[in-house]
This record gives C-alpha cells, sequence and structure tokens, in this order.
C-alpha cells in the first residue's frame, strides 16, 4: 500500500463526482485509470492532510477497512466489493474465494453492508471459471459503487422534502439540523447518506445549518464531517458531543439526521455510539429523528436490535489519547487519562424503533416498522 503521494485518481479515470475537494470532483474510492489498483482517499490524515492511498493486494483492503483508512457503513462494503477483485487477481480458485471474503468479513463486525457486499460479490462469482472471476468481482464491484451512489442521491431527493417543509415552516429562516459521527460522502462511495439531505437542500439554496456533533473517541464529526460540509460550502459548527440536549431545550435544532451501520427488521437502528443519546434528548423535546440509509444497511435477519446486534469494540488507546494538530503544524498524539485508568470503547449504540421519527431510504421515508421495511424492500425480505 501507499506509493507516491500525488494525487492522480478519479479525474483521469472519468469519474464523475457530486462532491469536491478544493473544487475538484472526488470519490472515496476509485480505480486508478491504468487499472492496476484502487485509490482511496486515506480518512485518517483528515482533516490536517488529504491524501490518497492505493490498495493492490487483498491484505491492503483488509487493512484500509480494519486501520479505518476508509470507514462508515456503505464505504466499507464497496472497499470490500473492490477488496474482492484484488483477491481474486491473486487467486481465483474456490479456497481463494472462501479466504478472501473470510478475512475481509473479519475487518469489522457492526455495518452489515460488508455482509452485504461480500454476499453480492459471492453470488456474482461463485459459479463462474476461475478465468472469469477477476473480470467479473470488478464489473459486480463497480456496480456496487454506482448503487450506492444513485441510492445516496434518492436519500438526498427524499430527505430533501423534509428539509423543505420545515424551511416553509419556518419562512425561509435557517432550518438547523443536527447530525452524529460521519455519515457524509466520506462514509460512502459519493454524496453521504445523513449528508444527502443537506447537501441537496443547501444546493437548492435553502438557508441551512448543521451541527456537526465531534463523536468521541475518533471525532469523526469534528475531523470529517466538519471537514467535508466546510468543502461544500454548507455553514455548520462542531459541539462536544453532550451539547445536543442542550440546544434541543432551546429550540436551536429544527431536526437530527444520522446514519446507521445496521437497521434491522423491526426498524431498530445501529449507529455510532451516542447516537442513542441524542434520539433521547430529541424525543424529549419533540424534535424529528431521521435516519437516513440505503437498503444493503438493513439486516432482516436480525430483530431486536439491542439484543442481537454485534457492538464492535475497539483499542483503548482511541479513548485514553487524542491526536492533532499542534500550533506549529506538528500532528501530535497525546494521552488524556491518567496513567493505568481502565478504559471503555464501544464503537456503536442502538435506538430503539420507538424513537425513530422515519427511515430515509432510497425509496422514499418510511416508517421504522417491520411491516414497511418489509413492504418498501420486498425482494431483500425474499432472499434473507
Ligand atoms: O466507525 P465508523 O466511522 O465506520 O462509523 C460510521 C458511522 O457510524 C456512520 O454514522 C454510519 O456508518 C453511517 S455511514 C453513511
Amino acid at each position: 500500500m501507499g506509493g507516491p503521494p500525488q494525487f492522480v485518481g478519479w479525474v483521469e479515470a472519468g469519474y464523475e463526482s457530486r462532491m469536491q475537494v478544493d473544487g475538484k470532483p472526488t470519490r472515496t474510492i476509485w480505480v486508478e485509470s491504468d487499472g492496476t489498483c484502487v485509490g482511496i482517499v486515506d480518512q485518517t490524515l483528515l482533516p490536517h492532510r488529504f491524501a490518497v492511498a492505493r490498495l493492490k493486494t487483498l491484505v491492503d483492503a483488509a487493512r484500509a477497512i480494519q486501520t479505518m483508512q476508509i470507514r462508515g457503513a456503505p464505504l466499507i462494503g464497496a472497499a470490500a466489493a473492490y477488496g474482492m477483485w484484488l483477491a481474486m487477481r491473486e487467486d481465483a480458485s474456490d479456497e481463494g474465494l472462501e479466504r478472501a471474503r473470510a478475512s475481509l468479513l473479519a475487518t469489522r463486525p457492526t455495518a452489515v453492508n460488508l455482509r452485504w457486499a461480500l454476499d453480492e460479490m459471492l453470488a456474482a462469482l461463485r459459479n463462474r471459471p476461475r478465468g472469469e472471476r477477476a473480470a467479473a468481482a470488478l464489473q459486480r464491484a463497480n456496480e456496487i459503487a454506482e448503487q450506492d451512489i444513485a441510492n445516496n442521491r434518492a436519500i438526498g431527493r427524499h430527505g430533501l422534502k423534509i428539509i423543505a417543509d420545515i424551511a416553509a415552516r419556518k419562512h425561509g429562516k435557517c432550518v438547523n439540523v443536527l447530525t452524529h459521527c460521519n455519515a457524509g460522502w466520506l462514509a460512502t462511495v459519493d454524496v453521504g447518506t445523513a449528508t444527502a439531505p443537506i447537501y441537496t437542500a443547501h444546493d437548492e439554496g435553502i438557508a441551512l445549518h448543521v451541527y456537526a456533533d465531534e463523536t468521541r473517541p475518533r471525532n469523526q464529526g469534528a475531523s470529517l464531517t466538519a471537514w467535508e460540509l466546510g468543502q461544500h460550502g454548507v455553514p455548520h459548527t462542531v459541539i462536544p458531543d453532550n451539547t445536543g440536549g442542550h440546544l434541543m431545550q432551546h429550540g436551536m435544532v429544527d431536526l437530527v439526521i444520522v446514519g446507521a451501520d445496521r437497521v434491522t427488521a423491526q426498524g431498530d437502528v445501529c449507529n455510532k455510539i451516542g447516537t442513542y443519546l441524542k434520539a433521547l434528548a430529541a424525543r424529549d423535546n419533540r424534535v424529528p429523528f431521521y435516519v437516513a440509509l440505503p437498503s444493503p444497511t438493513i439486516d432482516f435477519m436480525l430483530s431486536d436490535g439491542v439484543a442481537e446486534i454485534p457492538i464492535e469494540q475497539r483499542a483503548a488507546a482511541e479513548v485514553a489519547c487524542m491526536t492533532g494538530k499542534t500550533a506549529d503544524g506538528r500532528i501530535e498524539t497525546v494521552q488524556v487519562v491518567p496513567d493505568g485508568s481502565p478504559v471503555a470503547n464501544y464503537g456503536f449504540d442502538v435506538t430503539p424503533a420507538r424513537l425513530v421519527t422515519g427511515l430515509i431510504t432510497e425509496r422514499g421515508v418510511i416508517e421504522p416498522t417491520r411491516a414497511a421495511l418489509a413492504a418498501a424492500f420486498p425482494e431483500r425480505l425474499a432472499t434473507r
């Protein structure tokens, strides 16, 4: 992995992108124009450095997901699909196929998009002769990436109506949206899920402002959401994670939109740790709480999210330490807890369906209920 630091990515490869970095259309993942490897935006370096990493092997792809160079449920799925392509170039045997699936599946446990994408790849490759598997894998991975973009654009269109209605009720005064973690462009191939309605409304000229929860311990809100909103010119304020309830009590939040890593058949929502507390505060203050997700995030095999969804626990160092830029521009990591204090680092929590106002999906805004999910995605129900 690695390679020269200069950035050649998507423009040469002929991709289009809604999102821009320094005015350049930019996706989070792409196949390099010479077809040799997969390019990604290395998210561990943001917001202080924008750099690209190149994935050449299955091991590179698995490591990039595990170390969170790429993260966010839909992007993890797309990255795993491209990882299967890289794997098929190395070993297209049946054993190679199964080994690649197992090693990618083991990278992160909570976002179900990973398993969904790997199942899609397996279905596309299993019955093909070895000699065709690499080409077929690339084709299916590209389709998965394109589908993610199409889903997010549709989520943007459906979510726009929610924001436009609030703007109309406020007679055009600024709509304040609170979001948690990064369910933005950087968590997907392009556009984002929770940010899709935000970008769409902003581009339509609706006045809005986003409160971005910092999202300890990895600070995806402070480092990633704030950065990408800034790149797109969306007014925003970063807030400490505990601030949302206070803002809601004072009428400073019109709606909450978050993403999801897994939504169960009954509509329970698993998302970044701290989401549940925002849902409780929103309910107490009658603030609408929406979850934006593409259908690969739905897990029809599970019902009770609290009991059944596997919650990732990550390294203690993520809580014990913080990394940032010093006044003279160096990136440094410092410890913020006493030597020897134990820490707990649960990556996600579950918001029960009863606290969710609506699920913004590519097929419209639906109720967080078993019946509504089944009616909206009958084909997913049939294949579970
Ligand atoms: O641990 P991360 O950064 O992968 O977690 C990301 C989130 O929790 C996002 O909110 C979720 O994946 C939705 S992404 C559109």
